[in-house]
Parts: C-alpha cells; structure tokens; sequence
C-alpha cells in the first residue's frame, strides 16, 4: 500500500460524501491501516477464496483484501456510492466492484456464481442505516456464506455501549449463534472494536 491509499484525496472524497449522506457513509475519514489489518488478521484465505468486502469506501481494507486472497481468488466489492466505485475499480482491477447496495448480496453472488462465501469484510455504517436495511444484509450474509466462513465488521469505542451497536451484536449472536472474536484497534480515529463471527 502506498502512503496515497490513505492521503488526502481519500480524506476528503469521504469527508465530502459524509457531508452530503452522514448517515450512509458513517465516517469522517478512511479506516486506518492498523484498523485494515486487523479486519484481515487470522482469515484463512487458502488457494482460491471468495471474499467479498461491503463498503469498500475509499479502499481502506481493499488493499490488504486484495493482498491475501493472491491471484487464484475472487474479490466482489460492493458499494453503494458511484464514486468510491471508480476510485476501486481505478485502484485494484484485480477486485470486481459493483455498484448496488449490500441488501441485494445473495443475487450478487449468486450471479457472479460465488457462491458459497469464504470470508465478508465489511466497513457499512451499520449503527447508523435503516434497521430494515441491516437485517435484509444480515440475511443475506447468513445465506451466502459457507460454514465455516467468516463476517468481519467493526465498531467505534465510543459508539460500542449505545443501543443500536448492542442491538446489532445481539442480532448476529442470534444469527450465527455465539458471540464474535473481538479485537480492539487503538490506531484508528476513532479506535474501534473488530468484531469475527464464524458461520
Ligand atoms: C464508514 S464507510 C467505510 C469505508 C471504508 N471501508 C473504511 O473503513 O474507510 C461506509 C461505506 O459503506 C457504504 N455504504 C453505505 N450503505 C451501503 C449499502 N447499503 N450498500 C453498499 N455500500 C454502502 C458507504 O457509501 C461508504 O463507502
């Protein structure tokens, strides 16, 4: 990764979309590198993984994705904001980004006959979308990923302990049946908790 994937233009690509969408983007600045290596960490990517990473932003977990699943696997991208479509597709050809929004993941990997998942890494904003919209994603994580596979996700400290962050732990402790790995990333503004759910 070169110091450009997280500088200034990205800085303010997202800034100026939190601006006009606050509650879609979620975040005043790209997930820092620590943060992107820590949403990696431990996943099994084996020869040919199919992963998908939601909301992709400006890239900020790209990078470390794209570099360990190596060239046999498959990245599927998906965001909903045109451009942070371009910005990913510009940066890392290897990755397919589509432009749509993660409720219709099952037919997105299903049409692109990635099924089942390996591992789905995702940055949404889910303290702050609809919760219609949150449970139709966690549906479809449900449904597309292998046993096995992985949901990497994480959250703010300080947001950690408010209703809706509990209320989305609580949902996935009853989707996938125990609670997540946790780890605690310091070096991101602001720190946050990656959270690993095993199907
Ligand atoms: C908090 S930003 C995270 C960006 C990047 N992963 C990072 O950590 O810096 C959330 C991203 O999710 C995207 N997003 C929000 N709702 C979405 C949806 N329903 N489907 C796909 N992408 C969505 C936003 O456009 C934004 O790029």
């Amino acid at each position: 990764v070169t110091p450009a994937h997280s500088g200034l233009r990205e800085h303010l690509l997202l800034l100026g979309r939190f601006l006009r969408r606050p509650r879609r983007v979620g975040a005043v600045a790209p997930s820092s590198q620590a943060l992107a290596r820590a949403m990696v960490h431990g996943l099994d990517f084996g020869e040919a993984a199919r992963v998908v990473e939601l909301g992709p932003g400006t890239g900020a977990f790209t990078g470390a994705i794209v570099r360990g699943v190596g060239p046999r696997g498959r990245v599927l991208a998906v965001e909903i904001e045109p451009v942070f479509v371009r910005q990913i597709a510009q940066r890392w050809p290897s990755v397919e980004c589509v432009c749509a929004s993660a409720e219709a993941l099952e037919s997105l990997v299903a049409e692109r006959e990635l099924l089942p998942v390996d591992h789905i890494v995702s940055g949404l904003p889910f303290a702050s979308l609809p919760g219609a919209m949150t449970r139709q994603i966690l549906d479809g994580i449900a449904r597309v990923l292998r046993p096995g596979g992985t949901f990497t996700t994480f959250q703010y400290v300080h947001a950690y302990v408010l209703p809706p962050a509990i209320a989305f732990r609580r949902d996935m402790h009853a989707r996938f049946g125990a609670p997540p790995m946790r780890r605690l990333v310091i070096p991101n503004i602001p720190p946050a908790w990656v959270l690993r759910w095993t199907r």
